[in-house]
């Protein structure tokens, strides 16, 4: 086999002999390609109406405050984090981690081996060929800690979400959903052909309306967070289920910012409020919170809910399984919740949840839930540009790492700062982000506007 160059523009052509035969083909030279694109493709990109629309919505966001930066972490996630840029550690206190677990001695080990004997990755989805003996384990252990009659694994819990509306209503159903939920629940509930019904955030009078509305449908479902993450509130979980009764509704609930914490063994609401009820027909929770905070999420309940969505949930039928090594760190998490050690970092947790609400509240912010909120704690500011400003000072005067939430993940005019307490936090870290925020709310006369 040869080549042969014949002379062409902007283009030539080459031939080869194979196998005794000459075959001609065309070379087109690299500028050629560089030249088309670069002219072709910005001009009539940069010129058309989703540019120019796309750079408004950037400028008007910057320009508001709400513009969302990410701040890059060179270390494992845990109580302490190099931020790039900064040059010694700083305190986190805006993590997911609430049990410390995400970089657990024995969850990292367990991750580890898992690697060795399972490998990296499964390539397939879960009924394809990406099920692992680790992956129906890890479902047998969610069954057992929650009590229920089964599990399935999902990709996240926002894969969760989005698979279980669709999958279990039809469009002669009503869903009837808290306003504040999770985007998740909202983008399944969109998803599926029922009635969607929204009741007033934790207004049981509403729900009740809802549900009186609702009543000729074929079946009702009330969806709503465990606790809210963006209001650090926890569900009314006995009226709910005393509605449920009353109206004939099932009940979904999203327990990501719970599980593992909320509850005497950390199973969530229900065990919170001490409500142990059939209506609640399914439980979804995430593995990338507080247990091990990787990535997964699950639905857990009816067996019958289960194997529905096995058939049907999109998410699971179209997505990639978990990592075994997540899946099998997860096992451990499991473990670990339902030793003494679990006991322990639940202690801990609610011990410096505590402490920071009312020290917070002593000194005169506006923090939703009081005293016996969740470890989830919105200090309530109001003003997106003063929670963005304030979170970067925190950071960069005093090493402390929380984020400002604005609109649109907030309502608008309802910024906050939302900190997130660990059991890997120490009381001294406590005090010290206390002391920061006192400094910074004298600064910004937060305690007078707070009085108004
Ligand atoms: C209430 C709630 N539901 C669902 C999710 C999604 O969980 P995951 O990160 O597993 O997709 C989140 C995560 O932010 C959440 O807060």
């Amino acid at each position: 086999m040869f080549f042969n160059k014949l002379a062409c523009n902007p283009c030539c052509y080459s031939s080869i002999f194979f196998r005794g035969a000459p075959v001609l083909f065309k070379v087109v030279p690299k500028s050629f390609y560089s030249m088309q694109a670069t002219s072709g493709v910005s001009q009539s990109w940069t010129n058309s109406a989703l540019y120019q629309e796309l750079q408004e919505t950037l400028g008007g966001a910057r320009q508001s405050g709400t513009y969302k930066h990410e701040r890059v972490i060179t270390s494992p996630q845990g109580s302490k984090v190099h931020v790039a840029g900064s040059s010694s550690s700083v305190l986190n206190f805006c993590a997911n981690n609430y049990l410390g677990l995400a970089n657990h001695p024995k969850v990292v080990e367990s991750a580890k081996r898992a690697l060795d004997t399972y490998g990296f990755g499964m390539a397939s989805v879960r009924f394809i060929c990406g099920t692992q003996d680790v992956h129906k384990e890890l479902e047998k252990k969610i069954t057992e800690f929650h009590g229920t009659e089964d599990t399935i694994v999902f990709p996240s819990c926002f894969d969760a979400n989005a698979g279980f509306f669709e999958a279990i209503l039809g469009s002669e159903d009503a869903v009837i959903s808290d306003e504040l939920n999770h985007a998740s629940i909202i983008d399944g509930i969109r998803l599926c052909k029922a009635q969607r019904m929204r009741y007033k955030h934790l207004d049981m009078e509403d729900l009740a309306r809802q549900l009186e509305q609702a009543k000729n449908a074929r079946i009702r479902l009330i969806a709503t967070d465990g606790v809210f993450s963006m209001d650090g509130d926890i569900a009314p979980m006995q009226e709910i289920c005393k509605l449920a009764d009353k109206y004939d509704a099932f009940i979904f609930v999203d327990e990501c910012h719970s599980t593992g914490f909320l509850g005497r063994r950390g199973t969530g609401t229900a065990e919170h409020w001490n409500v142990s009820s059939d209506r609640i027909i399914c439980v979804n929770s995430t593995l990338g919170k507080a247990l091990g905070g990787a990535t997964g999420g699950f639905s857990t309940g009816k067996k019958l809910i289960i194997d529905v969505l096995r058939q049907k949930a999109r998410p699971y039928l179209f997505s990639n399984t978990l990592a075994p090594s997540v899946a099998s760190a997860s096992i451990t998490v499991f473990d670990i919740l339902s030793s003494a050690e679990g006991q322990q970092l639940r202690e801990t947790l609610w011990k410096n949840t505590v402490q920071f609400r009312t020290l917070m509240g002593q000194a005169g912010f506006d923090v939703r839930g009081g005293v016996s909120g969740p470890p989830i704690v919105p200090i309530m500011l109001g003003d997106a540009a003063l929670a963005s400003r304030m979170a970067d000072e925190m950071l960069k005067e005093f090493g402390i790492y929380v984020i400002g939430f604005s609109y649109p993940v907030v309502p608008k005019g309802r910024a906050r700062i939302r900190v997130q307490i660990s059991a890997a936090h120490s009381t001294d870290d406590i005090d010290k982000l206390v002391n920061a925020f006192i400094s910074l709310g004298e600064r910004h006369n937060i305690f007078k506007r707070n009085k108004l």
